[in-house]
């Protein structure tokens, strides 16, 4: 497995794997890697002859009162799944490198990023979509694969590449999930014993009200009473939407492609969990 922390070794690197691959995946990662990552990695190996992963930990889509300080980063470990996993190059750069002094072009991104993570976090989705911009430019793949979890992010890069051209094709891949039903996250590992037990809460109220949604009931009241059981068990929840699947926008009615989206806080954490409805 190669490694390349600099952009001449980025180059050499992607050269390298371009002499015998007609096709390379990407998968754009903050490091703290888990087996949600990983089945990132082994999607793009699917799809592709060679798979890039990138690490970096990007200050542009966390916000002032966010926990970029204490984002979790070990390295060693990552580094040993990746090459476990069958990766062919890792590209970490450091924050010098993605935005040198004077850097000053940033991608804003409307339509689907607009609500949700985007009210939620002012300028995530901006931070988001610069740096997967430059990941594309540096790496030229031809696909890249991003996790189902984080749907409305999937949904801002597919808007951002159509709209760009950027002619990087964008796989999705299912969100891997604790036996209890809990989605993976790097941020799980901030949560107490007696929190990670109750997180699983968050998935199962997400089934009951997508179960619901699909009978065809109305979605105000199945979104309230999930909201009103999620609050119960200590949640605080930012939103819990029924929306459309592509633009993001609100439903009032499970219609296919219908997806429930939701973030809420427990703790010292911000769950996200997305399901499909129809
Ligand atoms: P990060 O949170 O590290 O996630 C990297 C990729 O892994 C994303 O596409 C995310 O959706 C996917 N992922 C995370 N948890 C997953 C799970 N349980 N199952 C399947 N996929 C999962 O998302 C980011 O980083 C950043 O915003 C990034 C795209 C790298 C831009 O900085």
């Amino acid at each position: 497995m190669l490694i390349a922390r600099t952009l001449p070794e980025l180059r050499a690197g992607c050269a390298v794997l371009r002499r015998n691959a007609p096709t390379l995946a990407l998968v754009p990662t903050m490091g703290a890697l888990h087996a949600g990552h990983l089945a990132l990695v082994a999607a793009a190996r699917q799809r592709a002859a060679a798979v890039v992963a990138s690490i970096f930990v990007n200050p542009l889509q966390f916000g002032p009162a966010e926990d970029l300080a204490r984002y979790p980063c070990d390295e060693t470990a990552d580094l040993a799944a990746l090459r476990q996993a069958g990766c062919d190059l890792v590209w970490l750069p450091d924050a010098g490198t993605m935005y040198p002094p004077g850097s000053a072009t940033r991608i804003v991104v409307g339509g689907p990023a607009r609500r949700w993570e985007g009210a939620a976090r002012p300028g995530h989705f901006e931070g988001v979509a610069t740096v997967v911009t430059k990941l594309f430019g540096q790496v030229r793949p031809e696909i890249a694969c991003f996790g189902e979890k984080d749907w409305q992010q999937v949904q801002v890069v597919r808007r951002m590449a159509a709209d760009l051209d950027l002619g990087v094709a964008i796989e999705v891949v299912p969100t891997v999930r604790d036996a209890d039903g809990l989605a993976l996250s790097s941020r799980n590992r901030f949560l107490s014993p007696e929190q990670r037990v109750a997180a699983a809460r968050l998935p199962a109220a997400l089934r009951m009200a997508v179960r619901d949604l699909a009978d065809g009931r109305p979605a105000q009241p199945v979104l309230s009473a999930c909201v009103a059981t999620l609050r119960a068990h200590g949640f605080q929840p930012d939103y819990l939407a029924l929306v459309d699947a592509e633009s993001l926008e609100p439903l009032e009615a499970a219609r296919p492609p219908a997806r429930l989206i939701a973030a809420a806080r427990l703790g010292p954490v911000r769950l996200l969990d997305t399901m499909v409805v129809a």
